[in-house]
Parts: structure tokens; sequence; C-alpha cells
């Protein structure tokens, strides 16, 4: 394998080529673990906003680790898988409070942190401490399978092994930050998914996809099975020691389980506000305290991934009786806490409960 021809093409080509990207101009590592936790999430048009949103905010980690999570939260607002912002956040504090503010650094320290897994300890790394380690994204993938001609499935641990050992090989220890930027770049400008420029691409004389032909077979990604998203808005209502609970009927998940009156949308609600039509008639419940989960709960199952988030009532006592005709008209039931406690219940709907209490 002839590697000297792709490295030093790749380096020519990407100062010529490159983005101005704001976090390029740096090797502060709070600035790139930022941008790589956003950009894991998003494309870099949607993620630079957010970035620069957050940098006005919270200048530097001390900022961040200080911050009310609320606000953390609701900078992330649009971008989803509000975990991430959470671990965002926890990660800051974690470097704060147990590393003296100051980033690991080091590729195997930095794996230690919340949310930093192989990828983005590699680009901190690299980008930040000049540690020769490989980032290897979808982009590297796509670059290094059409150039050498690796056949093997991107998505098995078989593949994602043999593509780092190759990239390893490929990084040259005197600018590893900059080849890692660049094979990124090549890939998302140049090396693109569909329909690729090959007749004007500084690698084509070495590249095995395009003498073959084969651009588009490579990389070669095995099908998984279809995966199903579905989104969950719980009401989780409470009378005194009374909860509402729903039975679960037939003909989908959890079917005999019991957990709480629900809505199925299209996506996650994050206008809770217009998150509780279920209370038609809300006069015989009197005055209603309204908690918003803001946390999406994800529960996997093996062909259905679920989105749940709960927004609780908390009726008056008084309005027992109101709350038990209306439950038992919308056939659902008035449970007390033993009853409830014994009642069987979706891991979802025990999970919630535990870290409600
Ligand atoms: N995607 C993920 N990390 C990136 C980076 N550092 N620059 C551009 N796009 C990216």
């Amino acid at each position: 394998m002839n590697i000297e021809p792709f490295v030093h093409r790749l380096l020519e080509w990407y100062p010529l080529h490159k983005r101005d990207l704001p976090w390029r101009n740096t090797n502060n590592p709070y600035i790139i673990w930022l941008s790589e936790i956003i950009l894991q999430q998003t494309r870099v048009a949607q993620g630079l906003p957010y970035f620069e949103r957050y940098l006005k905010y919270y200048p530097t980690l001390k900022d961040l680790a200080l911050a009310p999570s609320e606000e953390v939260m609701r900078l992330w607002q649009g971008l989803g898988y509000y975990s991430r912002a959470r671990n965002l956040h926890d990660c800051a504090k974690d470097v704060y409070y147990n590393y003296g503010g100051h980033f690991p650094e080091d590729y195997a320290g930095l794996l230690k942190l919340k949310g930093v897994g192989s990828y983005t300890a590699a680009a901190i790394a690299s980008f930040a401490f000049d540690e020769a380690v490989a980032v290897v994204d979808g982009n590297v993938f796509r670059v290094l399978s059409r150039y050498f001609g690796i056949p093997t499935d991107i998505a098995s641990g078989k593949g994602k092994k043999e593509f780092e050992h190759l990239a390893n090989k490929l990084i040259p220890h005197d600018r590893p930050g900059e080849f890692n930027q660049a094979i990124m770049e090549f890939g998302a400008l140049q090396c693109v998914p569909k329909n690729p420029d090959c007749e004007n691409c500084p690698l084509k004389a070495g590249c095995f996809a395009s003498h073959k032909s084969m651009v588009h077979e490579l990389p070669f990604k095995s099908k998984k099975l279809k995966i199903r998203d579905r989104y969950f808005q719980y009401y989780h209502i409470v009378c005194g020691d009374y909860t509402v609970v729903k039975e679960r009927k037939g003909g989908d998940i959890w079917q005999g389980l019991f957990d709480f009156p629900m809505k199925e949308n299209e996506k996650i609600s994050e206008n809770f506000e217009n998150a509780y039509p279920i209370f038609e008639d809300n006069s015989v419940f009197g005055t209603i305290t309204v908690i918003h989960e803001e946390h999406v709960y994800k529960h996997i199952l093996t062909h259905q991934r679920i989105f749940a988030n709960f927004v609780k009532f908390v009726v008056d006592e008084s309005f027992r009786s109101g709350i038990e005709s209306w439950a038992t008209g919308k056939n659902y039931h008035l449970v007390d806490s033993g009853k409830l406690e014994n009642l069987a219940k979706p891991r979802l709907i025990l999970k919630y409960l535990n870290e409600e209490k």
C-alpha cells in the first residue's frame, strides 16, 4: 500500500480548500471540545450558531461549569438529544471540579470524560495537543474505503477497527491535527457520498474506487434492521396518594402492562404549553400544578426506539372524586401508591418514577 502520495496530496489540498471555521483557529481544548460535541449532533451550517451562542454565554469552561443547567439545556433547544446537553454540562463540571479546570492532555485521559468517545477524544487530542491519534468518522470511512479499496462493512466492529488501524498508520506524527482536519474536510467537500466530482479530484491517480468504477459501491455498509422511532408524551396525573394509570391493550408494545395516559406524536414535543389536550374540561379538577420534565427518556426495544417525555399534573386532593369519574370515563384507573408499586409497568415508566421521587 502506497500511503505517501495519499497523505502528501491531502495535505496539499487542505489549506487551499478548507472552510474558515471558528474552531479551527485555536488549540484551546474547551473550544475544540465544545465544537465537536455540537458537530456530533448536527452539520456545520446548523451547528455554527449553536457553537457561537454557547461561546458567547460561556467563554470559558468555568463559565459553562457554573452555569444554571436550565440555561445550558435551553441553549441546546432545537438540536435534539437533550442527553448530549446534559453530558456537555456534566463534563464541564467534571473537568472544572475534578481536573482543576484543565482538560486531560492525552487521548486516554480524554476518553474518561462523560460524553467523550473515541472520535471526540482523538479530535481533541490531535487538534489541541498534537497527539498522533486518528479520527474516524463517516467522512474518513468514505475517503479511505474508496481510495484504498477497502470493502469491509463499516457498520461492523471489525470494520471500525480496520479503518482505525489504517488511519493511525497514515497519520503523520509531525502534523496530526492538520491531517485529521484535512481528511474530514476532504470527505465533506470533495469525496462526498453522492456524485463526487472524481474528474477534478487530486487523489484520482491513486484512487481504487475511481479506477474500478466503484465509487458508488464504497464504502460498504450493511443494512441494519429498520428501527422505528416513536415519540410518547406522557401525562403523570397525581392526586394526593393517587395516580392515574392506563392498562396497555393488545396490538402494540407492552401489552397488559400499566403506564400513564399518553399521546403519541410525530416528533418529540417541545412545546409543553400545548402538550395537555387530555383535560378537555379541566374545571372538574380545580387548579392544577403542572411540572414539566424537560428530560427526554430514550428507551430502546428490539425494533423501536421510544423517546418519551413526561408532564406531571398535581391535582388538589379535594378533587379526587372528579378525577376518579373522569378517569373511569376514559378507561383509566386511579390507584394508590401501594397498588401503583405492585402493578406491572414498562421499564421506561419505572425509570421515570424512580428518578422522579
Ligand atoms: N465535523 C466534525 N468535526 C468537525 C470539524 N472539526 N470541522 C468540520 N466539520 C466537523
